[in-house]
């Protein structure tokens, strides 16, 4: 049966896009909304000229009591009957209670080579290790901040004279093959890891 995605993102939405776009012809997913946490995100545009239902939460209202911006979010999906979470660019840390709640069902891109770099500001901090490589993950989400089992990895080497806004280009681009290729697999009930490139 086809498997029913929600994506969530807080941003330009560029991951998003890539996944919805994936999701054609044989694809065992195709996307059933995508819910930001302001309306202003620009991914929630992107989504609706694709033709996909579009919501969102705006979690100001709720300073001080994220269990009940959850809550509404969560009963905001609930709706749209999603089978797989996606988290594209969703820049609100989620409580163990909502993470339970959709156990085993929620992916996430983070960019950076997990474990390495967890949180923000991962492109200026491989550059200031000096690494030669970085990259991003998919991983399924877990209550500790960008754990969980790697569904996939992409390596990016970094290059001279990279700065933290080079090196995101070049990881995002990388991203945008991942994310897909990761949910692809995924929803046909395939958790093997993805390596690219
Ligand atoms: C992406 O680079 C994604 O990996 C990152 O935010 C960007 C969203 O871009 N996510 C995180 O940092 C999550 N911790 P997009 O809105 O264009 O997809």
């Amino acid at each position: 049966m086809t498997k029913r995605v929600a994506i969530l993102l807080s941003g330009g939405g560029s991951n998003m896009v890539a996944l919805a776009q994936s999701m054609t012809g044989d694809h065992p997913a195709r996307p059933v909304l995508v819910m930001a946490n302001s309306a202003g995100a620009g991914g929630l545009d992107k989504a609706r000229a694709l033709g996909i239902d579009t919501d969102f939460v705006d979690h100001r209202p709720y300073k001080g009591d994220r269990s009940a911006f959850e809550q509404a979010l969560h009963d905001r999906l609930v709706q749209a009957q999603p089978d797989i979470l996606c988290l594209a660019g969703f820049m609100r840390v989620l409580t163990e209670g909502f993470v339970r709640r959709w156990h085993g069902r929620m992916l996430n891109i983070h960019p950076s080579l997990l474990p390495k770099y967890r949180g923000l500001h991962t492109h200026a901090r491989a550059l200031a290790a000096d690494d030669a490589q970085h990259g991003c993950t998919v991983h399924e989400v877990t209550p500790e901040l960008d754990e969980g089992p790697i569904l996939g990895q992409a390596t990016v080497p970094v290059l001279a004279g990279d700065t933290p806004d080079t090196l995101a280009a070049r990881v995002l681009i990388m991203e945008h093959r991942l994310y897909p290729a990761v949910l692809r697999r995924f929803a046909a009930g395939d958790r093997t890891p993805v390596h690219l490139p």
